[in-house]
């Protein structure tokens, strides 16, 4: 067997859309779900990024709460703890994407090692995998939570490329995110994204090789590229 590159799969944006939650925020807040959606998603990022330049941490589940409580505000809206609470627990049970299941099946049977690679706590991480019925999958779940610090760290793909015993070069970042992307190319892995926009790519990193709409189409890709020979 061809040792594959190995594969290491974000997950918000990538394998669920965090933009689901809008069904739920629906519910509470009629006709600010969107806008509340859609900061909450931009704040919880960007105060990843922040405590990371500030050399502190706190895991992705707080983050994700603070995040939360800030898009309210922006939106004049309050909700009472237990209604956030259960708003927090809806992000533990994100759908996944049409392309997922299928693109997942195919990349495995190619015989890539796989793993979950995540600013997830493992805790979150491991209730959306279940709720999705994703464990079959993944060879194992890599939570940034292990070294304590944030994409697009340098430490974090290191600690990937670590914990999948492989050189940085030997591992396959595929994300939605472009920042993602980006972090895991000055780290050295090699990168796929996942347009599922349709939008622009970042103007800080060059655009990868290989960008593909969904993992199915990812699956061919690598497939093609597999029996040329290099992937
Ligand atoms: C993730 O780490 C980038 O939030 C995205 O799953």
């Amino acid at each position: 067997m061809i040792d594959r590159e190995a594969l290491a799969f974000d997950m918000y944006g990538t394998l669920v859309d965090p933009l689901g939650i809008r069904r739920q925020l629906e519910r509470d807040l009629p006709g600010d779900a969107p806008r509340v959606a859609e900061i909450w998603r931009q704040k919880q990022l960007e105060y990843t990024f922040r405590l990371t330049a500030m050399g502190r941490y706190e895991d992705f589940a707080a983050v994700t709460r603070k995040a939360l409580v800030y898009a309210l505000a922006v939106a004049g809206r309050d909700l009472d703890p237990a209604r956030q609470d259960a708003l927090l627990a809806g992000y533990n049970n994100l759908e996944p994407f049409a392309d997922v299941r299928p693109g997942l099946q195919r990349l495995q049977a190619a015989g890539h090692a796989m793993v979950v690679f995540s600013n997830g706590t493992p805790a979150m991480l491991g209730a959306l995998i279940d709720s999705a019925g994703l464990h079959p999958f993944f060879d194992d779940v890599v939570s940034v939570d292990e070294v304590r610090i944030y994409k697009p760290a340098p430490a974090v793909y290191r600690h990937v490329a670590a914990r999948l015993a492989r050189p940085p070069g030997a591992v396959r970042l595929i994300s939605s995110n472009p920042f993602d992307i980006v972090g895991a190319a000055a780290a050295g892995l090699r990168t796929t994204w996942v347009d599922r926009a349709g939008g622009p790519f970042d103007t800080l990193g060059p655009r990868p090789a290989l960008v593909v709409a969904t993992l199915t189409a990812l699956a061919d890709a690598l497939a093609a590229a597999g029996d040329a020979g290099g992937a």
